[in-house]
């Protein structure tokens, strides 16, 4: 007889925290958000082998994750996993990027020749959305530098038509340059001493190198929690699929991926557990897989056996996800994390170790986060939240008037990302599971991403929790009536000012 579970699944925007006490110690600046991302021997006292400094991880998503996301989330203490479905080459030409990636030392995508137009010059701004372009030889990002050419150096409408970018550059012979291999601080010494916005570094022959800016070194010491493996570079992730791990996970190391994610609807499979096998027998156990997604304790244990490194929650929750309605399968998201991570302790207590989990879509508002959190995950993946900022792969278009930017499921005819539906076996004949969507666009990520956290540490505060552990540990959760989470927006006034963020 099929099981039925006795009560409702339930999701995020049922359940608020209500508050503990809060001690004089317990303010926001004194929050750690640090996580473990990976399973480790906790009872053993070991540490995870990788944390992050933020519990958050952008989404598997053509619309989400790709270098430009991963460097800036890197930034901020986050880990973006990169879409796995684009080719193998692809894919590591962005990890490598990520790994190559010096902050502060920017690799010219604005390059033009001499010989080029003003127009031209003018059209690859707007395209890269960079007012600053070398001037190189051969118009390459490493050719020779033989000047450089800004917005500020011509006024298009007092120029003849046609005009080359050569009369209108500062040449190299009028130019400050740093030599390969000089630091972020000498060169900023340079940028002040010289007063000049920006310092092409070039090598010993001339060739450009990179580009430091002015403004980058600022950035660079705003970013106190930034996420580094032990020779300083970004540490990132990258999905993959249950097909072609063989030849895709060395591809991906040897470009320096630091962690893996399966990425499908649904890892309690054979496919998963094959895949998971399969990668630690051939590539070593120091090779770190999450798998999922899951959403009760079957698929939690199923994959914690197989050796997931750690274990996303969620089937059905995504907001372009129309899984639900195509197959009928899923569970409230909620529900999902809260039987997960009993399941998660209790495999702990019964081995000594601990396994990360990941709440995986529904984020709705910031303070699910904190919910998700106080549920037992120990860090969440968002896709929508991320796909709204600046850093995000997809177009930002004005739509009736505002700004928006395109967010696409990887189950969606857009991006025909089948592999992450199908069954293994033969390639099976694949349906929609997502939709193509706009979102509201929400500027840069390191705004947004600091006003999310702090509401989270601030509730995190209300909850006498100092820590993400201790928030597992002390708070105090309970289901809303329909009621009260009306109650809980603005109500029975008219609202001015609906600038309000969530
Ligand atoms: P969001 O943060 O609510 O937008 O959800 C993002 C999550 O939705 C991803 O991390 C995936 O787990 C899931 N997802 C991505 N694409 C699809 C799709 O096309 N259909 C169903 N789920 C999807």
């Amino acid at each position: 007889m099929a099981f039925y579970f006795s009560e409702p699944s339930h999701t995020f925007g049922e359940y608020l925290l209500v508050p503990g006490y809060s001690s004089a110690e317990c303010i926001p600046d004194n929050v750690s958000l640090r996580t473990p991302l990976v399973k480790y021997n906790k009872k053993a006292g070991e540490v995870s082998p990788i944390s992050m400094n933020i519990p958050m991880v952008s989404a598997v998503m053509q619309a989400v994750s790709d270098d430009k996301m991963a460097i800036a989330l890197a930034k901020e203490g986050g880990i973006s996993f990169i879409y796995g479905s684009q080719s193998i080459e692809d894919q590591a030409a962005m990890i490598a990027r990520v790994k190559a990636y010096k902050a502060g030392f920017v690799t010219s995508d604005s390059n033009v020749r001499p010989d080029q137009t003003l127009e031209e010059v003018i059209a690859l701004s707007e395209k890269t959305g960079h007012s600053t372009c070398a001037v190189t030889e051969d118009g390459s990002a490493h050719g020779k530098l033989v000047g450089i050419i800004t917005s500020k150096d011509f006024r298009i409408s007092h120029c003849k038509p046609g005009a080359k970018v050569s009369e209108y550059m500062t040449p190299l012979a009028d130019m400050v340059t740093g030599q390969e291999g000089i630091t972020l601080s000498e060169a900023n010494e340079i940028i002040w001493d010289k007063k000049v916005n920006q310092l092409p570094v070039v090598d010993k022959n001339g060739n450009l190198v990179s580009l430091i800016f002015r403004k980058d070194y600022a950035t660079h010491e705003t970013h106190p929690l930034e996420l580094l493996d032990s020779q300083h570079r970004y540490i990132v992730g990258a999905g993959i699929n249950t097909r072609d791990y063989m030849e895709r996970v060395p591809a991906l190391l040897e470009a320096g991926a630091d962690v893996f994610v399966l990425d499908s609807s649904e890892g309690y499979s054979y496919w998963q557990e094959k895949a998971l096998k399969d990668i630690h027998e051939k590539f070593g156990k120091d090779v770190k897989v999450g798998a999922g997604n899951v959403v009760d304790a079957d698929g939690f244990n199923f994959l914690a056996e197989a050796g997931a490194d750690f274990i996303k929650i969620g089937i059905g929750g995504g907001s372009i996800c129309i899984t639900r309605e195509q197959k009928g399968i899923g569970r409230g998201q909620a529900t999902a994390t809260i039987e997960v991570a009993k399941a998660r302790d209790e495999y702990y207590k019964k081995t000594g170790i601990y396994i990360p989990i990941c709440s995986d879509g529904g984020i709705v508002h910031d303070y699910h986060i904190t919910l998700a959190l106080a549920m037992g995950s120990d860090f969440v993946m968002l896709g929508r939240y991320f796909a709204r900022f600046d850093e995000s792969p997809s177009n930002k278009l004005v739509v009736n008037g505002n700004y928006v930017k395109e967010y696409w499921g990887e189950g969606s005819n857009r991006a025909r990302n089948w592999q992450r539906y199908d069954l293994g076996g033969k390639k099976s004949m694949a349906f929609e599971e997502g939709v193509d969507s706009y979102v509201p666009y929400a500027g840069h990520l390191h705004d947004g991403l600091g006003m999310t956290l702090r509401k989270v540490t601030h509730t995190m505060c209300n909850c006498g929790a100092l820590s993400i552990p201790e928030l597992q540990e002390k708070a105090k959760l309970t289901l809303v009536s329909a009621t009260t989470i009306s109650e809980g927006s603005a109500h029975d006034v008219v609202v001015k000012n609906t600038n309000i963020q969530a």
